[in-house]
């Protein structure tokens, strides 16, 4: 098998953060879709809660169950042969080490993840650390965190004051001490999101965070423009003058490493 084919792993996107290759990340639900991702050249794929919205047609992420991530996660899992493969942490599945790890545990025996993803503060910390000494790698998610909508009041930037944005930049360092792999930074603005992958030395991926991240999500269904209730207004539909959906996430894959996407403000 050669380096093109092989799976990526956790150092591989170490390796690309220090070489300054953008990672490209995309999320997924079904094989059919993974498999397009993964001949498309995509580095990660998550199966991401947001099917919640888009797949189930819920309003927020919070109905969606962990049998529910295990059984998506177990059908991407099947399409992808070279990405690596991260699943979310559910709502109120991670409230104690323990639980955490046996839900963990799920995603990656039943569902195949080879990473698991949950929203984080500092107050998720010692969870972290729980995860990672049993050999769970582990993406931290700040910012925006969508399973905390009800207690946000809506779906709102964060890290938009001095206050917030210097306690982000220290969550941000905490998980990672406390052995986070990688981290997730949505809805922030571009020079917090810098200024947090400047600090750390784990990859940064960013949505709605700007250009100066170590690598970029989208929700699979905002780049072929299917979203209902339409387009965040950070994500871009790559269908349009395309002719096929393999042409359009390919797109996505080129915009993002070529740094075209996000643009430079
Ligand atoms: O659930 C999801 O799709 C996410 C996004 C940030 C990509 O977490």
């Amino acid at each position: 098998m050669n380096e093109r084919e092989r799976r990526h792993t956790l150092r591989d996107l170490r390796a690309m953060k220090r070489e300054g290759r953008p990672i490209v990340c995309l999320t997924a639900y079904d094989a059919s879709f993974a498999r397009i991702l993964d001949v498309a050249g995509v580095d990660l794929v998550l199966v991401g809660d947001s099917l919640g919205m888009v797949v189930q047609g819920h309003d927020t992420t919070v109905p969606v169950r962990l049998e529910d991530m295990i059984y998506h996660t177990r059908c991407v899992a099947r399409g992808v042969t070279r990405a690596l493969l991260c699943a979310d942490l559910p709502f109120a599945t991670y409230g104690t080490p323990d639980q955490a790890l046996e839900s963990a545990a799920r995603l990656m025996r039943e569902g195949g993840a080879q990473m698991v993803k949950l929203e984080a503060s500092l107050n998720q910390a010692e969870i972290v650390r729980h995860l990672s000494d049993q050999g769970v790698p582990v993406c931290a998610h700040l910012g925006l965190r969508p399973q905390s909508v009800h207690k946000l009041g809506g779906y709102r930037r964060q890290g938009s004051d001095e206050a917030s944005a210097a306690q982000m930049i220290e969550d941000a360092g905490s998980l990672v001490r406390h052995g986070a792999d990688l981290l997730l930074v949505e809805c922030v603005p571009g020079r917090l999101a810098a200024e947090i992958r400047a600090n750390v030395d784990v990859p940064v991926i960013g949505i709605g965070a700007g250009p100066d991240c170590d690598g970029q999500i989208l929700v699979l269904y905002d780049v072929l423009g299917v979203s209902a209730g339409g387009l965040p207004p950070f994500a871009r539909s790559f269908l349009p003058g395309t002719e096929s959906i393999q042409e359009a996430v390919s797109a996505y894959v080129q915009a993002v490493r070529q740094g075209r996407f996000p643009p430079k403000d």
